[in-house]
Formats: C-alpha cells, sequence, structure tokens
C-alpha cells in the first residue's frame, strides 16, 4: 500500500498504542547533589537541576503523565530523534593513555536508526511519542522536532494533525558547514527544526538580530532606529528562521564524542526563546544531554531520557561535570545491588577493583578512608567495536587498564538502591584522579559504593566496605 494512504491508520494506532499501553515504573537509583551556586550566578533557586531517565521515552511520558502528574507542565520539548537515515550512529573514542600515549581513534557504535525499510514502522513510532507529549506541553509551550530531510515532510503532516494546523509556529532551517557533499546532488547542509504550540498564547522571546540596509546607507525612517558598525546601517529586527550555527568542532570542548550531539549554541537558542528561568523543559531523545547542560546553565530544570545506556553515562558525566543537580531514573528491576555485585543497569560485562584502607587521625574522632581505583577488566569484548577496536581495546586491558575508565564516583552512605555519590571523577585533559580520600567518624559501619563508567558507557557499582 502507498505510503501516503496508510497516514489515518499510522495515527489511528498511534492513539492506540498512546493509551492502550501501560507504563514502566521508573526509580532513581541515582542522584547527584549539584555545586552549582545558582543564586551566586543569578539564577533561580529552583532552576538548574534535572531528571536523566534511561529506558524507552514512550514508558517514561506515560509515567510522567500517569504516576507524576505531569500533564500539562512542561514549558518546552526539544527532540532530535533518528531521523530514519538507514544508518547506525558511532561514538567516537579517543583514548589517551596515563603516559600520554594517544591511542587511534576507535568507531564504537552508539546507537542505531532501526527504522530502515519501513517508514511506516517509523511515523507510527514518532507518532505515539508526539501525542504524549502533547498531553505534557504545557498550554503556553513549544514543541520543537528536529529532523532533516529524510521525513520532515511527512512528520510535518502528522504535527498538524496532531497539534493543529493553526497552532505551527515555524520552520527552523539551521544551516551548517560540515559534512561531505555529492556530485549528483547539491551538498546537504541543513536541518529542519519544527515548532508548534498548543494554542495562541504560546511564550516567545526571541532575539533580534542585525539586518543591514540596502547598501549599507542609512534609511531615515521615521521612528525606526538605526545602528552602524565596520560593515554599514543597520536595523535590529527579530530573528528570522534560517539559523547559521557551526556543528560541534573536532576539539570543542563541549565535545563528547557522541554520534549527532547538538551544538550547545543551537539549544542556547532555543531555549532561551521558549522558556524562563526555573520553567521546565524537557528532551525525550536526549542523546549527549545537550539540552540538559544548556538547561542546567541557564537555569531551567529539565527531564531528558535516553535509552541508551552511553547516551545516559555521556550525558551524567556532562552534567556532573559542570557542578549541575540531577537525579538518575530507570525503569525498575528486583534486585538491589550486593557488596562485589556489578550493577546490571549496562550489560554486566565489567568489573572494577579497588584498595580501601581507612587509618586514624592522631586528635580528631575521625577515621581517613582512603579509596583506590586499582583495576579494570571487561569479561566480555563489546561487539559494538569491528576487529581492530577490539584488538585495541584487549592490548589496553592488558597494559593500562585503567585508562578506559572516564568517571568514577563514590558514596560513602550507601543505602542499597539509590547511589548518591559525595565524591565525583571525571577524566580531565587524558587524566583521571586514582585516590579518594575522606574523613568519616570513627567507628564508621556503612555501606560504601563506587561507580565507574567507562568510555564504551558499560558502568559498575560495587560495594568496597561495609
Ligand atoms: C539524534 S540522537 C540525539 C542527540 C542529542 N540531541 C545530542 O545533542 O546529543 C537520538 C537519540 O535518541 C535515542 N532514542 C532512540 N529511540 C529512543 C526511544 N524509544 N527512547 C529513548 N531514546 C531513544 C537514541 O539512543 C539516540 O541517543
Amino acid at each position: 500500500m502507498e505510503l501516503i494512504s496508510r497516514f489515518a491508520q499510522i495515527l489511528a494506532e498511534s492513539r492506540q498504542r498512546c493509551e492502550a499501553e501501560s507504563a514502566s515504573h521508573f526509580v532513581v537509583r541515582e542522584e547527584i547533589k549539584g555545586r552549582l551556586n545558582m543564586q551566586e550566578v543569578g539564577k533561580a533557586a529552583a532552576g538548574g537541576a534535572g531528571l536523566l531517565a534511561l529506558g524507552d521515552n514512550a514508558d517514561f511520558m506515560r509515567g510522567l503523565l500517569h504516576e507524576h502528574g505531569l500533564a500539562g507542565k512542561l514549558k518546552l520539548i526539544y527532540i532530535d530523534p533518528p531521523f530514519f537515515s538507514k544508518a547506525s550512529y558511532d561514538a567516537v573514542l579517543r583514548l589517551e593513555t596515563e603516559a600520554g600515549k594517544k591511542l587511534p581513534p576507535l568507531r564504537h557504535f552508539a546507537y542505531e536508526d532501526v527504522w530502515q525499510k519501513d517508514m511506516a514502522g517509523y511515523l507510527t513510532m514518532l507518532c505515539e511519542r508526539l501525542l504524549l507529549m502533547k498531553e505534557l506541553l504545557a498550554d503556553d509551550g513549544t514543541i520543537w522536532v528536529h529532523l532533516d530531510w529524510h521525513v520532515v515532510h511527512y512528520v510535518k503532516v502528522f504535527m498538524d494533525e496532531i497539534f493543529g494546523e493553526k497552532n505551527f509556529v515555524n520552520e527552523i532551517i539551521w544551516q551548517y558547514k560540515s559534512g561531505g557533499s555529492g556530485k549528483r546532488h547539491f551538498a546537504r547542509k541543513h536541518d529542519t527544526i519544527l515548532v508548534y504550540s498548543k494554542g495562541r498564547g504560546y511564550y516567545f522571546a526571541p532575539p533580534k538580530e542585525k539586518s543591514y540596509n540596502r547598501g549599507f546607507k542609512p534609511y531615515r525612517f521615521k521612528g525606526v532606529k538605526e545602528y552602524r558598525d565596520e560593515a554599514g546601517w543597520y536595523t535590529m529586527v527579530t530573528m528570522k528562521d534560517v539559523w547559521q550555527v557551526d556543528m560541534v568542532g573536532r576539539t570543542a570542548a563541549e565535545r563528547t564524542g557522541y554520534a549527532t550531539q547538538k551544538p550547545e549554541a543551537l539549544l542556547m537558542r532555543i531555549i532561551e526563546s521558549a522558556s524562563r528561568e526555573g520553567d521546565l523543559c524537557a528532551d525525550f531523545f536526549c542523546g549527549s544531554g545537550t539540552l540538559a547542560a544548556v538547561c542546567a546553565r541557564l537555569g531551567r530544570r529539565f527531564i531528558c531520557c535516553d535509552q541508551s545506556p552511553l547516551a545516559v553515562a555521556t550525558a551524567l558525566g556532562r552534567l556532573a561535570g559542570q557542578g549541575a543537580a540531577v537525579k538518575v531514573a530507570q525503569a525498575q528491576k528486583p534486585a538491589a545491588v550486593r557488596a562485589g555485585d556489578v550493577d546490571g543497569s549496562a550489560k554486566a560485562c565489567a568489573r572494577a577493583e579497588f584498595a580501601v584502607s581507612r587509618c586514624e587521625v592522631a586528635g580528631a574522632d575521625k577515621d581517613l578512608f582512603k579509596i583506590e581505583l586499582t583495576g579494570y577488566m571487561l569479561t566480555q569484548l563489546p561487539a559494538s567495536l569491528d576487529e581492530d577496536g577490539r584488538s585495541a581495546i584487549k592490548n589496553l586491558l592488558a597494559e593500562e587498564p585503567l585508562t578506559l575508565i572516564d568517571q568514577w564516583s563514590v558514596d560513602f552512605a550507601y543505602d542499597g538502591r539509590c547511589f548518591r555519590p559525595q565524591s565525583f571523577f571525571a577524566r580531565e585533559h587524558g587524566k583521571l584522579p586514582r585516590t579518594c580520600e575522606k574523613l568519616l567518624p570513627q567507628g564508621f559501619s556503612g555501606n560504601i559504593c563506587v561507580k565507574t563508567v567507562d568510555a564504551l558507557g558499560n558502568s559498575t557499582l560495587t560495594v568496597v566496605a561495609q
């Protein structure tokens, strides 16, 4: 059957799924207290903190609606779903040994655009989620759907149906320079972001931009303020819908290596145009957490979700690194972690080793705990790497296994359910601290639990002392 004749069926099926499927129960497994002082940086006290969920976003959204009462509470929803590009996306790992030796870049599978031959399946998946997002969106909110030429024309038809044609706000063209070109077509250098609201009263604070006069000469129209710079005369106008923003550069500080990471400058423009400090913003296909990272800095609260452990680990590391407060939720699992256990959140194929020591501090009724990262191994080499990649990882594990660890953190009072690290270490400029020291009351006998996350997105959670 022709795709277009299936549109009504796709929409009906999406509505059915949206209503019928039950929600998974998501539980908070990790909580990082932020060190950003919101008052100090002039942000609203409520702003900047957020929730990051690992799991399928439709399940998660149903939970937000039915368990958490968030219907109509989100001021801004931005999504950057897979584009139906018939591709798998890789994260590029650039590992460096402690001695400063750089390994050749390794390509590691990050996520797959799984709807390879099934456009109807893709559209049903997206429509079901757009319907859930509509329920979560505030009456004065806006939704921004980031796509490209593969599907944007189809999705716009569904957006018109779901949000209403009259609630179309903009079609933003994000233009960039990066990427290749072809000999049989003009170089494809833009993505499209569709913006819709739920009604006329949506919040919108677009930035202004310079508009140069013809010939760069003054017009001297009555009541129009004109300015001049080195190029000539201009007026300030509401920003146009074609945006030129560079992609994340190879050496940019914001680069995480996660495939399809979007630039913070792009998200900053969206967030500032569509929300105020303290507002709740969401990204349900969050990847490396670009929306979350910018929200945290701009004093917005955020809710993000991704089904890939690598994405959530990347986003968490990024947020922790910038001092944001964040909780990490996961679809509920029955067993709690016991001493020496490895967390099952990613595939349980990693094991970290530690040396723990305690000594009395003379004159104080405290003990100094010292936890040292001593070993790391993978019980299974990742299938997501090619043969060369696997052999490079094998050599690394034999020679300098700790090089693979990207972040580690310690909770000195682990309750067996939610990991709340008081110390957090991330690799910076190739270096990762190996020792964590903490003064604890003499006779302390709580659970000390350590989490590691490696560059492939594997995590371990190990109780090292009880
Ligand atoms: C294009 S990437 C997002 C990149 C992101 N904007 C960034 O700046 O890093 C799309 C993401 O959607 C995630 N994804 C795909 N289907 C999903 C689903 N059903 N639930 C949650 N996440 C999903 C993928 O794992 C991938 O990380």
